[in-house]
């Protein structure tokens, strides 16, 4: 012990990556446990800035040991080049572990994403385009390829085949697309096979080894709570369990094993793709946030949308992951705001909800009611206690955390890895 969940409170790129880097010395593992290379994390060390997809962030700290977990979906070609790219960089990746029973991204679930989305027009979800939905739907639907089974050549031929005999008929007869071959298919994925064998294990043993051992262990989530499967805006999520509750199915340890869940949540809140975003800004407000937040996507670059802080989701999350700990992001981007406004409720067809509506059509229909708090003009990106904040952003920061629920323990107020105010120990026994 002690295991320690990260996950994200909102719609994604709260700064997952930035949480984690944080927390980088002091954990021994830092484990991957849902998505894929949809997700894009920053994480900014001095002069250096890196963007990490497919690789839990933890990978930058020295002496962790970075696990992708078997919940994630993994895209070989993206692994290697992401690889290649930070080693190039100096950064040591010998230490990889990936799970034997993560599933795998093959080109046809890409071009199945690509193609679902055109054809669905209107209705699209706006997915990052990586294969991941079809890859899960692939899993649940029991005709998912596993690392495993890379290297038994029969056994992936033979799934291969079970896989592309459907979505063959789809791509010709009803995408218009070519069919797809299973030795071009086979071919591909060997192409890995040998590089990635010495990095395959059991990691289920292994985390729970070394929990037993004393070792802390972080589980990293891609992705956020509004956008999990299950608990998200569904249809427009992404397909995975990105709450904390994906962090035992998707690692392979039991529930009592996590001892703090730790949600990352901007001071303000942003979304990319499709789906309903009550406190979206559209005026100059929402202008100023994606400018000065620098709110362009990470893996895709499409401009973020952008809006207040919304603390009926900080309620949810709160409620959905059993948040123990909040690490508040960005605190700094509000700095020069004459009123900041928070939603604190929804109005729905004339009823007041305090708890977030799961009713799609109540949720579609939610206007935020705001309260309104003093902005401040100083420059807190230097400020290093909470004292040192101005007594705006102080009573900003205490109103979220009374209204969330949870206490916040930490404040980003740059993006720098020393841009950070500490409050209470984010590692800690329940
Ligand atoms: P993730 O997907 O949750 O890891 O987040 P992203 O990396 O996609 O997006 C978060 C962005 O905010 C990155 O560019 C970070 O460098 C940046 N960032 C994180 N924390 C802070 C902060 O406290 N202040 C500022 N100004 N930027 C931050
Ligand atoms: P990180 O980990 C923000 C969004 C996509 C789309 C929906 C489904 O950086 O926070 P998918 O390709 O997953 O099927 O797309 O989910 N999405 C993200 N949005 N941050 C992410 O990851 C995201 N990963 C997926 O934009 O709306
Ligand atoms: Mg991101």
């Amino acid at each position: 012990m002690p295991g320690v969940v990260l996950v994200g409170a909102q719609w994604g790129d709260e700064g997952k990556g930035k949480a984690t880097d944080l927390l980088g010395s002091r954990v021994d593992y830092v484990v991957k446990f849902n998505g894929g290379n949809n997700a894009g994390h920053t994480v900014v060390i001095g002069d250096e800035k890196y963007a990490l997809h497919l690789l839990p962030s933890g990978i930058l700290s020295p002496g962790v040991v970075p696990v992708i977990g078997n919940g994630v979906v993994v895209d070989l070609e993206v692994l290697f080049q992401e690889l290649d790219a930070i080693s190039s960089r100096g950064v040591d990746t010998s230490r990889l572990l990936v799970s034997g029973s993560a599933h795998i991204i093959a080109p046809y679930h890409r071009t199945v994403d690509k193609v679902t989305e055109r054809f669905l027009g209107k209705r699209r979800i706006g997915t990052t385009g990586r294969g991941i939905g079809p890859a899960y739907a692939d899993k649940i639907n029991r005709v998912g390829i596993r690392v495993w089974d890379l290297f038994d050549e029969k056994i992936l031929r033979a799934k291969v085949e079970g896989a592309l005999d459907q979505k063959n008929h789809l791509l010709v007869k009803v995408y218009n697309r070519r069919a797809i071959t299973v030795d071009e298919t086979v071919d591909e994925l060997l192409l890995y096979a040998d590089r990635l064998r010495p990095m395959v294990t059991d990691t289920s043993v292994e985390l729970n080894k070394a929990l037993d051992a004393g070792r802390t262990v972080l589980f990293e989530a891609g992705q956020a709570t509004m956008l999990d499967v299950d608990h998200g805006t569904y249809p427009f999520v992404t397909s995975s369990s990105a709450t904390a509750g994906g962090a035992v199915t998707g690692s392979g340890i039991g529930p009592t094993r996590v001892d703090s869940v730790i949600g990352v949540i901007k001071a303000y809140t942003t979304r990319v793709g499709e789906g309903p975003f009550p406190t979206e800004l559209f005026d100059a407000s929402g202008e100023f946030l994606r400018k000065t937040g620098g709110e362009y996507g990470v893996t895709t670059g499409r401009p973020r949308r952008c809006g207040w802080y919304d603390a009926v989701i900080a309620r949810y999350a709160t409620r959905i992951n059993g948040l123990t700990d909040i690490v508040l992001t960005k605190l700094d981007i509000l700095t020069g705001l004459e009123k900041v406004p928070v939603c604190v409720a929804y109005d729905v067809d004339g009823v007041r909800y305090d708890e977030m509506p799961t009713d799609q059509t109540a949720f579609h229909h939610a206007v935020p009611i705001y309260e309104e708090f003093d902005g401040w003009w100083e420059d807190i990106s230097r400020a290093r206690t909470f004292e040192d904040l101005p007594v705006n952003a102080q009573r900003y920061v205490q109103a979220l955390e009374e209204m969330s629920g949870t206490r916040i323990s930490a404040i980003g107020v740059g993006p720098s890895r020393d841009a950070i105010i500490p409050v209470h120990d984010l590692i800690h026994g329940r």
